[in-house]
């Protein structure tokens, strides 16, 4: 990392010292937020909400600094020291403008004229070869680019396909959702997903957005990434990756259709379709812990473990989706540090918030996903107290609540004894201190016991 800093550099890459120098000048009198309302997406929205905002705010009982969680945060995007100068100076922190780039270093530079803005991908730390061999024993042959693209796929069984082809199977990426007879199943962080019909299979296709200001090398490694990791990665419990398709800048994954959706959908019933069972979550609960057991067998870390990304086949058999921002634990080293915080807030760790990368994180984001199968909740609502669903657990503890107050009503086969069982899992899960969440082993068959239970029941 170079040490002089200048106005394209990253502000991911700033040293923790300026970090610091930054937020001596910006955590009194929540300067740091004035910064932080400004920040804006490429869509031209806000980049924090209110929910964000205070989730900032809580770190300061953590003794932690706002302004370098917030950095952190915004550092994840390809923001530039421009970027931040500029807010700086918009908002009145001369100060802490001049320290950060101090006068004589704009010289000679044009100022940025892109708009301030959170593309959602970093260069990966990770070449997808290195991820790849620790991720599966067998070593990745590493071929020439040309090479190795094609051949390596086909290998796993994994198909190319041309943009046109894909375009067409979706009816030219009918935007419209399915249910008003267009194409679109969702959305996501990293693009639309379609429904598409490809040699008479129907698939789900994720297009990955055009990022403003992401460079095509920063989408090809993400790209590649996914694309290697899901090829090898194959398990009952995870969404298989049937092909891809790359033109120019245009990419576009083709996954196995899942015709129920995902959880998250399926917990709050959207399109009216019936509420889930207790014997089914049971179910879902253990097939999903499945899923992550064979990830973290293989050193393997999702980064991303959450309703949304829990899809249901026909029958409701779980599968584990979007491995594109995971990245394989190193042999030797169980934890490492990034500079990308990844995830999504409400699922997030303590540790994962400020950057750390462990399996044991995933556990946590799981005890989120086990509260929302108990309670049928979301993960966050803004007009609920608590807002965030895994302050219940809090709650509970301090005996202001019990889970029975929290238990979905729209079950009509809860059984309070597995119930219970489940919601010790799930605060297992969410404790605070990383080293005291079980593993996934005993996770799975603390489930195994409990689906078991209700199955003989
Ligand atoms: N293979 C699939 N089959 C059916 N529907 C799918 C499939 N993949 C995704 N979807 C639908 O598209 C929605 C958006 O998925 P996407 O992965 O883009 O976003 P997300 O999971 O909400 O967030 P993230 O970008 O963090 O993964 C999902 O919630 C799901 O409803
Ligand atoms: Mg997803």
């Amino acid at each position: 990392m170079s040490k002089t800093v200048t106005p394209s550099t990253y502000v991911r890459n700033l040293s923790h010292g300026m970090h610091r120098q930054l937020a001596d000048l910006l955590d009194p009198q929540e300067g740091w937020k004035k910064i932080a309302v400004n920040i804006m997406k490429p869509s031209g929205e806000a980049r924090y909400s209110q929910f964000h905002i205070r989730r900032f705010e809580g770190t300061v009982q953590m003794g932690k600094s706002p302004t370098c969680e917030l950095l952190y945060d915004w550092g994840t995007t390809n923001c530039t020291v421009q970027d931040l100068k500029d807010l700086l100076q918009k908002n009145g922190f001369s100060a802490a403008a001049s320290l950060l780039l101090p006068a004589k270093n704009t010289e000679n530079v044009n100022a940025s004229t892109r708009p301030v803005s959170s593309a959602i991908n970093a260069p990966c730390e990770m070449s997808a070869a290195e991820v790849i061999d620790t991720c599966n024993p067998h070593t990745y042959q590493s071929k020439g680019p040309e090479e190795n693209e094609v051949d390596d796929f086909d290998d796993m069984g994994i198909g190319r396909f041309s943009f046109t082809e894909v375009k067409q199977s979706t009816n030219n990426f009918d935007i419209r959702p399915v249910s008003e007879g267009g194409n679109k199943l969702g959305e996501g962080g990293f693009g639309v997903v379609f429904k598409g019909e490809i040699k008479e299979k129907i698939v789900a296709v994720k297009k990955l957005t055009e990022l403003v200001d992401a460079s095509i090398q920063d989408l090809t490694c993400q790209f590649e990434q996914e694309i290697k990791i899901m090829g090898k990665c194959q398990h009952e419990n995870l969404v298989k990756l049937l092909g891809y398709s790359k033109d120019g800048d245009q990419y576009c994954l083709i996954y196995t259709y899942m015709p129920n959706g995902s959880l998250l959908d399926r917990l709050a019933c959207l399109n009216d379709t019936p509420p889930v069972s207790w014997v089914l979550r049971c179910n879902i609960a253990y097939g999903t812990a499945n899923g992550i057991n064979y990830l973290h067998e293989n050193s393997h870390v999702h980064r991303d473990i959450k309703s949304a990304n829990i899809l249901l086949d026909d029958t409701l058999v779980p599968k584990i989706s979007d491995f594109g921002l995971s990245r394989a634990t190193g042999q030797f080293s169980k934890t490492m540090m990034t500079e990308r915080i990844v995830g999504t807030t409400a699922y997030m760790a303590p540790e994962a918030l400020r950057g750390e990368i462990t399996i044991k994180s995933d556990i946590f984001s799981f005890g989120v996903v086990l509260l929302e199968i108990i309670s049928g909740l979301a993960p966050v609502d803004e007009n609920r107290s608590p807002s965030l669903l895994l302050d219940i657990k809090e709650e509970i503890e301090e005996e202001e609540k019990t889970i029975e107050e929290y238990t979905d009503k729209k079950m009509g086969d809860v059984e309070p004894n597995t119930l219970k069982k489940m919601y010790t899992v799930a605060s297992q899960c969410l404790n605070q201190m990383k080293n005291r969440r079980p593993v996934i082993t005993r996770v799975l068959q603390n489930l195994e016991d409990i689906k078991n239970l209700v199955s003989s029941s």
